[in-house]
């Protein structure tokens, strides 16, 4: 304070120049719609006994707070989303990323199931899902690398597992050689189909498209507690199709969590920034919200030279009763 007032009566017009500069701090590095003390009680309630529900409508407001900043940033470089580039050439400090970032947190453990590198993926709340007695996974694109299903079966006895994969002849290699802590084969609990996942239901194709609501039908399931899509950018029609009888108020996505890989590739289903943008707002109209991203690095590190495409996002669903939301599981 000392200091302060000897730079402000020897140099008025530093202490000037100084209080403009603080007022521009003010007015555009700190966000006026957040208020940090709300940080401060998100991590307190957390630990201590306030509800789950409070919890997530705190998370919530944050989140809302982030869906300002992405309207901002492309008001910055559109200013409208037609007019914003994925991924812009030359020397422009953002990618597509940038505009969907997992804003929303988890209110529990958050841990990398599977494989550390590719395959590997982030799961909230796997000890509350494993300790229902019954659940479902269902994993799209298997590719010969089940690392995170395998774990998943292996952490969540009650678990069963519904795989597809046009591209492969069985579930794969790490859950047919592997048997759970009561020496059963981990196959037991896994059923495959060589079906592709779509937007239509083309059954007499080839490979067989399915859409996910079928598929839900003649498994004769409910419900999903955790569902993985990493299929090469259908996931673009594959969702938008899904989430499209979820998207009116009250509606309940029959989805727990979901663990994503996005292909932005040019010439796919990605189709720019705006479709893109409307796209990403349907999941989150049905409910769906990012709780981590992971961009992949291994694909960029193995090509070199590409645009960085792919990444991978874990969605909660905020709605419903399932295992992350609701206390409701533990007392059945
Ligand atoms: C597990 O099962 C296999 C095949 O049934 C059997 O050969 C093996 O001895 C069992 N291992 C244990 C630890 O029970």
């Amino acid at each position: 304070m000392a200091v302060l007032s000897t730079v402000i009566t020897r140099h008025p017009r530093y202490s000037i120049a100084g209080i403009f500069l603080l007022v521009l701090v003010t007015i555009f590095l700190i966000p006026h719609s957040y208020d940090y003390t709300d940080a401060a009680v998100y991590f307190r309630t957390r630990m201590s006994s306030s509800s789950l529900a409070n919890i997530l409508a705190l998370q919530e407001d944050y989140y809302k707070f982030h869906l300002e900043r992405r309207e901002a940033l492309v008001q910055r470089y559109g200013p409208t989303a037609e007019e914003v580039e994925s991924f812009p050439p030359g020397q422009q400090y953002y990618t597509l990323w940038d505009f969907f970032i997992p804003a929303f947190q988890c209110p529990h453990r958050v841990e990398r199931i599977g494989n550390l590198g590719d395959g590997g993926k982030w799961v909230c709340g796997l000890d509350r899902v494993a300790k229902q007695k019954e659940c479902v996974i269902y994993s799209f694109g298997l590719n010969g690398e089940v690392s995170f299903e395998a774990e998943l079966l292996q952490l969540a006895p009650g678990c069963q597992l519904w795989g597809y994969d046009y591209s492969v002849q069985s579930i794969g290699p790490q859950i047919e050689l592997a048997v759970d802590q009561h020496n059963v084969s981990l196959s037991s609990r896994a059923h495959f189909q060589a079906y592709a996942l779509g937007g239509k239901d083309t059954h007499n194709t080839e490979p067989p498209m399915y859409t996910l609501k079928t598929l839900l039908e003649s498994n004769g399931h409910k419900f999903i507690d955790i569902l993985k899509i990493d299929i090469e950018s259908w996931e673009f029609e594959s969702l938008e199709s899904f989430v499209a009888d979820y998207l009116q108020p009250g509606a309940v996505l029959p989805v727990g969590q979901m663990q994503l890989e996005i292909h932005a590739t040019e010439g796919s289903g990605y189709g720019g920034f705006a479709k893109f943008k409307t796209w990403w707002e349907k999941l989150e109209t049905a409910g769906l919200r990012p709780f981590w991203t992971e961009p992949n690095l291994v694909y960029l590190n193995i090509i070199r030279n590409v645009r960085p495409d792919l990444a991978e996002y874990s969605f909660i669903n905020i709605r419903g009763e399932h295992a992350l939301v609701s206390d409701k599981w533990l007392s059945k």
